[in-house]
């Protein structure tokens, strides 16, 4: 009797190494094939004086396969006595990766084929490195085309010793490395009698051996939610949330913890299909329910048990990427991340190591760049937090891609939290904004909502303010050349320390003469950046915040900027924002883009 288990496989390998032979002829010797296929396909090729090969099967049987199912996601059936089998084609390593990482299929277990006669390819190697990197830790490798080197045991010793040294540096062991024809169907289903030399199992016997994956069922709740439905009860506003059940299992009573907004509720009531009186659902359901009270959640966040382990939050990811996208993977570009139903933009901070394919040492990254089809040791920073499970613990929801203008350009799996660095090192410090122009240009208002913003992103900032300095540390200065000169160097060796601690520095001082502003710069060194809050002074008139300049034009005070003292326009600076001309939200942002553009660098 054939037992109800099932498992998903894939057969990976490098193009011509024989996939395709490999599983037309396991299909066809564990009679899987519909009645009369193989007559019908062994006469197709007698009419076209073709030479039958069983690749031809898989063709045929994928082709009736189209209603709609893409040919990278095709998928052929096969039982033994203990269990069946699900085998995920894919032609190729990039398809597979995508469909692994999007979801769209997830093998349990693989089977690797490489070319006897040819031996062992980068592409052969990849696949191992990728299937380790998937989380798929059980593998049978198959020496294929045997026949092609007269069966010799010296061959296949030599792949097989080769390869399983560069798989146990990733971890993982191939269950068993079998010489086998496919084309011959030596080893696949039955000992082959050209090979007696090989004691080992056959195919079959040994895709029994895998061990099934512990349940998603028995690991803990992940629920990406994908919407949220208000509707009105007897006058109550109310939600209902719905997604699939990625892992673990969720009944009435529950109680459930949102991530990353932490909010905490108890379900109410579950629906699957328009049914609600359901009181129990597990992974792999997609379901809709109602929560005691009532909570504002978004799309995107993670619903998990308070009574279990939980995903972890956070904005900054060490991963292993896998980059498959034509253009490099660029630092200081804004992606997409897409973790479950989560969307997020995301950049590229550092680059650990490329790792090379061929022996996996780690490749020195001194061009800072991502090249199709690398594979990359990486940080990763997302504008805000998320959540996410590490690769080790919970592989579901610790996968992503990184989509480019609507492509998936690469994907990867999630190592490791990277900590926001709370003490920088003195070496490379976070960026001095220095806010200079006419008092009533817009600097204050400007630091005060980029200080706002930095602050939601978990971005440490301070505001050091003209106006603050001259009640504490320069009380004793005024406003003459000299004194402003003091009050800039003073304030420029403030802003030097505080940014050495780790934060962000906004200043905001009028700094008129270009003199001091080149000063600070020299104090403060590299990451100083002066900021031209521009407005003439005909409008700065007219604002006129504090009634100063009316007090100055009484002269009843002296030396004041822009009346009775200079203001001297920035030659160089470093970014120009004009009041008068963009509203406040507008100078906000352009100061916020600029601020991201050198953040990260
Ligand atoms: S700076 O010239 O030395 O850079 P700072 O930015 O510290 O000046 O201080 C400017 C603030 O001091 C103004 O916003 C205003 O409130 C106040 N103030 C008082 N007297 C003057 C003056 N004569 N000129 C400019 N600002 C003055």
């Amino acid at each position: 009797m054939i037992a109800n288990e099932k498992m998903n496989i894939v057969i990976l390998g490098h193009v011509d190494h024989g996939k395709s032979t490999l599983v037309g002829r396991l299909l066809c010797d564990t009679n899987s094939l519909p009645d009369g296929k193989l007559e019908q396909i062994k006469n197709m090729c007698l009419k076209k004086s073709k030479v039958f090969e069983y690749a031809y099967l898989l063709d045929a049987l994928l082709n009736e396969q189209e209603q709609g199912i893409t040919i990278d996601l095709s998928r052929c059936f096969f039982k033994t006595e203990k269990r069946k089998y699900i085998l995920l084609d894919s032609p190729g390593h990039v398809e597979f990766l995508k469909n692994m990482i999007t979801g769209a299929s997830r093998a349990e277990a693989a089977v690797l084929v490489i070319d006897a006669s040819e031996g062992i390819k980068e592409n052969s190697k990849r696949h191992g490195l990728i299937a380790s990197m998937l989380g798929i830790p059980q593998l049978v490798i198959c020496v294929n085309k045997m026949d092609l080197v007269n069966y010799s045991e010296v061959i296949f010793q030599k792949i097989k010793n080769d390869f399983s040294n560069y798989l146990n540096e990733l971890n993982i062991s191939p269950i068993h490395v079998i010489p086998v024809s496919a084309s011959g169907g030596d080893n696949l289903t039955m000992h082959s009698s050209n090979m007696k030399w090989y004691k080992g199992k056959n195919l079959l016997d040994a895709l029994d051996e895998f061990n099934k994956e512990k349940s998603l069922i028995d690991k803990e709740l992940r629920l990406p939610l994908q919407d949220i439905y208000k509707f009105t009860v007897n006058g109550d506003n109310r939600r209902l949330f719905a997604g699939k059940i990625e892992s673990g299992t969720l009944k009435i009573n529950d109680e459930i913890l949102f991530l990353p907004s932490y909010k905490k509720t108890k379900v109410k009531s579950i629906e699957i299909f328009n049914k609600t009186d359901i009181a129990e659902t597990h992974a792999g359901e997609s379901i809709a329910f109602t929560v005691t009270e009532e909570i504002y959640a978004k799309r995107g966040e993670i619903v998990c048990k308070t009574s279990e382990h939980q995903t972890l939050v956070g904005s900054r990811i060490q991963v292993t990427l896998f980059w498959m996208g034509k253009e490099p993977f660029l630092k200081n570009k804004k992606y997409i991340l897409k973790l479950g139903t989560t969307k997020v933009d995301v950049k590229l901070v550092k680059i650990n190591h490329i790792i090379d394919i061929e022996n996996l040492n780690q490749i020195d990254n001194e061009f800072q760049k991502i090249n199709r089809h690398d594979i990359a040791d990486c940080i990763l920073e997302t504008v805000k937090d998320f959540s996410f499970d590490l690769n080790q613990d919970l592989v579901v929801t610790s996968r992503f891609v990184i989509v480019d203008d609507y492509d998936i350009v690469g994907g990867g799996v999630i190592k490791n939290r990277a900590e926001v660095p709370k003490d920088i090192s003195v070496n490379n410090p976070p960026l001095v904004l220095w806010l200079t122009g006419l008092s009533g240009a817009g600097k204050s208002t400007i630091a005060e909502a980029v200080h706002n913003y930095l602050n939601e992103n978990k971005i440490r900032s301070y505001i050091l303010d003209g106006d603050d300095i001259r009640k504490g540390l320069s009380a004793d200065l005024g406003f003459t050349k000299t004194d402003r000169a003091e009050n800039i160097r003073r304030s420029a060796h403030v802003a030097k320390l505080l940014s050495n601690s780790g934060q962000v520095v906004i200043c905001s001082f009028i700094s008129p003469f270009h003199e001091d502003r080149m000063k600070a710069r020299e104090i403060i060194g590299d990451n100083f950046f002066e900021i031209f809050i521009e407005a003439s002074i005909e409008t700065c008139k007219k604002r006129d915040p504090k009634g100063l300049y009316q007090k100055a034009i009484n002269g009843e005070i002296k030396n004041f900027t822009g009346i009775s003292s200079p203001f001297e326009r920035p030659v160089k600076p470093d970014l120009v924002i004009n009041t008068e001309k963009n509203d406040l939200k507008k100078c906000v942002e352009i100061l916020i883009n600029f601020f991201g553009e050198n953040y990260f660098k």
